[in-house]
C-alpha cells in the first residue's frame, strides 16, 4: 500500500519551502523505503528551491541524511528491513565506460528510484539529488543506501551523504593529500570544514584555513587547521607563501567556487601542486588568466565531485573513525531543529552562522 507521510516541498522558483502530504510507493524493483531519521540542509536544496538546477518543480528537498530500512522491493539483495544506512546519490552501475575502465566514482550512468514520489494529487516529486529526504520516509534504490554501524548519531553521520564526504574527499582523494603535505582551503564553511577535517586526518603538515570571516576561522581550528588566514585583512596568497617558505603549499582546496578563489587557489599553489575546486560555480562566472602561467607553473588543476567518493567503499569507514573519536564528524552539527524548521535554516545557512542545521524526525 502507498504512504502518505509529510515531506518538504519546493513548489515553484523562489517560493519558501512548504511541509505538505506526500506519497511513497511501495518499494518496485531495486528499491527500497528507508524511514528517516535525519536530514543535514545542505546550501544546494536552497539552489533547487531557487531554480538554479533545473525546473522540474516540485521538488522534494533534503539529501544529507541517514535513517533505517523500512521495506525493499523484488531483488533488492544488498540492505535488509531494519538496516541503519546512509543515504547516497553516487550508487554506481557497474556499466558505463567509467564503471568499465575501473573509474566508478566518474560513475555517469548512477541509479535512482525509477518510481516517482507524488503530492496527494498525484503530481510528481522531483527529488533532490533523486534522494528527498525532508520527509518522514523516502523511496530511493537501494544502491543509495549505504549499511554503516547502527550505533551512530543519524544526525552526525547523515551528513556524510553529501557536504562533508564532498569536502574530505576533495582533500583525501581528488587531493591526493599526504602526510607532510602543506594543504591551503579557502572558504571554510561545512565543505572546507571538511576538507581541513581529511588533511588533518591523513597527516599533513600544515593546515591553513583560509576565509573571510573570524568565527568560521575558529571553527576550522577546532577541525584541524594549524594556521589561520583572515581573507578580508590580508592577501590570501601572499600569507600562504609566507607560511610555506615561499614554495606555497602542494595542494589548494578551493570550496568557494568562485574566479577569484580559484586563481588564489593557483598562485597560492607550490609550482608542481595541486589545485582542487571543490566549491560550484554559477554558469555566469568566466576565469581570464595568461595561458602561459598555466605552462609555466606546471602541476594539476583538479575538479571534485562528491569529493570523488564511492560510499560503499568510504562512508563505512568514516562512520567507523568517528565512533573511535578519529573523526570529530559532530563538530558539524551546529543545530538540530525539526521537519517545520527547513525555511529558518536556509535563512540561518545565508546568515553564516551554522557549518549544519539538521532535521531530526
Ligand atoms: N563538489 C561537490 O560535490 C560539492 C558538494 C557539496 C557542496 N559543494 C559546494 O561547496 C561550496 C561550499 O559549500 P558550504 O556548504 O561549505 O558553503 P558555506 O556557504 O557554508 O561556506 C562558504 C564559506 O566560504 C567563505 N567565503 C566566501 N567567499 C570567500 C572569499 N572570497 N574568500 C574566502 N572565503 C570566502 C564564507 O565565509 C563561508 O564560510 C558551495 O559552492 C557548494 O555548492 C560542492
Ligand atoms: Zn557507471
Ligand atoms: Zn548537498
Amino acid at each position: 500500500m502507498p504512504q502518505q507521510v509529510r515531506g518538504v516541498i519546493a513548489r515553484k522558483k523562489g517560493a519558501p519551502v512548504e511541509l505538505t502530504d506526500i506519497v511513497i510507493p511501495d518499494p518496485g524493483p531495486g528499491e527500497v523505503v528507508v524511514d528517516i531519521a535525519a536530514c543535514g540542509v545542505c546550501h544546494t536544496d536552497l539552489t533547487y528551491r531557487e531554480g538554479g538546477i533545473n525546473d522540474e518543480f516540485p521538488f522534494l528537498l533534503g539529501h544529507e541524511a541517514a535513517g533505517i530500512v523500512e521495506s525493499v522491493g523484488p531483488g533488492v539483495d544488498s540492505v535488509e528491513v531494519g538496516d541503519f544506512v546512509v543515504l547516497n546519490w553516487r550508487a554506481v552501475c557497474g556499466q558505463c565506460r567509467a564503471c568499465k575502465r575501473g573509474r566508478p566514482h566518474l560513475c555517469f550512468s548512477t541509479f535512482n528510484a525509477s518510481q516517482k514520489m507524488t503530492l496527494t494529487d498525484g503530481t510528481e516529486l522531483s527529488p533532490a539529488l533523486g534522494i528527498g529526504a525532508f520527509a518522514e520516509k523516502t523511496l530511493v534504490h537501494a544502491g543509495q543506501c549505504t549499511k554503516v554501524d547502527s550505533t551512530a548519531d543519524p544526525a552526525v553521520v547523515g551528513l556524510l551523504g553529501c557536504g562533508v564526504m564532498a569536502g574530505l574527499g576533495a582533500a583525501v582523494n581528488t587531493g591526493n593529500v599526504g602526510r607532510d603535505d602543506t594543504v591551503a582551503v579557502i572558504g571554510c564553511g561545512g565543505v572546507g570544514d571538511a576538507a581541513i577535517m581529511g588533511a588533518s586526518l591523513v597527516g599533513a603538515r600544515k593546515i591553513i584555513a583560509i576565509d573571510r570571516d573570524d568565527k568560521k576561522l575558529e571553527w576550522a581550528k577546532q577541525l584541524g587547521a594549524t594556521h589561520t588566514v583572515n581573507a578580508a585583512q590580508a592577501d590570501s596568497v601572499e600569507a600562504v607563501q609566507e607560511l610555506t617558505d615561499g614554495f606555497g603549499a602542494d595542494v589548494v582546496i578551493d570550496a568557494v567556487g568562485r574566479p577569484e578563489t580559484w586563481k588564489q587557489a593557483f598562485y597560492a599553489r607550490d609550482l608542481a601542486g595541486t589545485v582542487v575546486l571543490v566549491g560550484v560555480p554559477t554558469p555566469d562566472m568566466k576565469l581570464e588568466m595568461p595561458l602561459l602561467d598555466f605552462f609555466s607553473h606546471g602541476g594539476a588543476l583538479k575538479s571534485s565531485w562528491y569529493g570523488d567518493c564511492l560510499p560503499e567503499r568510504d562512508f563505512p569507514t568514516l562512520v567507523d573513525l568517528y565512533l573511535q573519536g578519529r573523526l570529530p564528524l559532530e563538530k558539524f552539527v551546529t543545530e538540530r531543529i525539526t521537519i517545520d524548521d527547513v525555511e529558518k535554516a536556509f535563512d540561518t545557512m545565508h546568515g553564516g552562522n551554522v557549518l549544519r542545521s539538521v532535521v531530526v524526525l
